[in-house]
């Protein structure tokens, strides 16, 4: 401790003589507040030279599609990720991994069979070991924001009003057949499916969702679509499959509120979040940085 406080630079002279003597007292007093100066030690992020082409770009940037599919909580411009078209990642021995991508995405309406496609710029930090990463992502606006507020209220409505709410059906994955009536269901699940896979990919796990089971929605007075059902994740390194079961409360404009339970093996966990919806401009930014 003394050699440190020694070396401090501009405390030569009697001042320095003084507060080494007084020193011991001083430490003595203040223990607990007192701690030796660390050397600072630079940020050493190393830039790696490995193409976007790779497969921990698409797994870094459907991260970022995850948070942003759930923050955005809109199932109408719900996006998937076309192309990574480029990025850069850098590693840091203490923190872990940092992508910087520019992506494209797509986004399917199934009811008029168009294809809208955007461009998002993205920031991802994995940190070693944890999961839920952080992001920072910056989408072009897939509709004018009228029109999305109208398509996913449209969506809303087909819920609200099914005189025979769905209970404990099934449907398939992306390849699969999917009933048109129940497609917003789908939609809607997505959106909470995307939180579930942020908050678990890590930087060796990543989730794809393979089908629902168990959907049911609850007739509710109130406005909110009360909505559960449980997704099988397929995590793409142990080929292990996940059941979650979600629930989650979604009215149009308004965050999503989700609470899941994942049964992984060896750990059981909950977690519950609340999205806070979007900040929109001519672009989209949604960032927990
Ligand atoms: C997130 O990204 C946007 C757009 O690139 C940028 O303006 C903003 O400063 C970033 N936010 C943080 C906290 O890094
Ligand atoms: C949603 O449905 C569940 C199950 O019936 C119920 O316990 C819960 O209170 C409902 N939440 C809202 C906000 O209606």
């Amino acid at each position: 401790m003394l050699a440190q406080q020694q070396r401090l630079p501009g405390r030569a002279g009697p001042t320095a003589v003084l507060l080494v003597a007084l020193l011991p007292a001083v430490a003595q007093a203040f223990s607990g507040v007192w701690r030796p100066l660390e050397p600072e030690r630079p940020q050493t992020w190393r830039r790696l030279a490995v193409a976007p082409s790779t497969p921990k770009f698409q797994q870094a940037a459907r991260a970022a599609l995850h948070y942003f599919n759930y923050r955005a909580a809109s199932p109408s411009t719900f996006r998937s990720l076309k192309q990574v078209r480029s990025g850069s990642v850098w590693v840091n021995a203490k923190k872990g991994q940092k992508f910087d991508l520019e992506l494209t995405i797509e986004n399917h309406k199934p009811k008029s069979n168009d294809e809208r496609l955007g461009t998002c710029s993205a920031v991802v930090i994995f940190k070693n070991h944890k999961p839920k990463p952080t992001v920072n992502i910056t989408c072009t606006r897939l509709l004018a924001k009228k029109e999305r507020e109208q398509e996913d209220y449209e969506l809303y409505k087909q819920m609200k009003q099914l005189k025979r709410p769905p209970e404990g059906i099934k449907i398939p994955g992306n390849d699969g057949y999917i009933d048109p009536s129940l497609q917003p269901m789908w939609d809607l699940a997505m959106v909470g499916s995307s939180y579930v896979m942020w908050e678990k990919t890590s930087l060796s796990l990543y989730y794809y969702t393979m089908q629902l089971t168990g959907v049911k929605q609850w007739v509710t007075s109130g406005d909110f679509i009360n909505f559960s059902y449980t997704i099988l994740l397929h995590e793409f390194s142990t080929q292990e499959i996940i059941p979650c079961q979600i629930h989650l409360l979604w009215y149009p404009g308004k965050p999503l509120k989700i609470r899941y339970h994942c049964q992984d093996l060896g750990t059981q966990e909950e977690v519950s979040g609340n999205g806070e919806g979007s900040a929109e401009t001519s672009t989209e930014i949604l960032s927990n940085f």
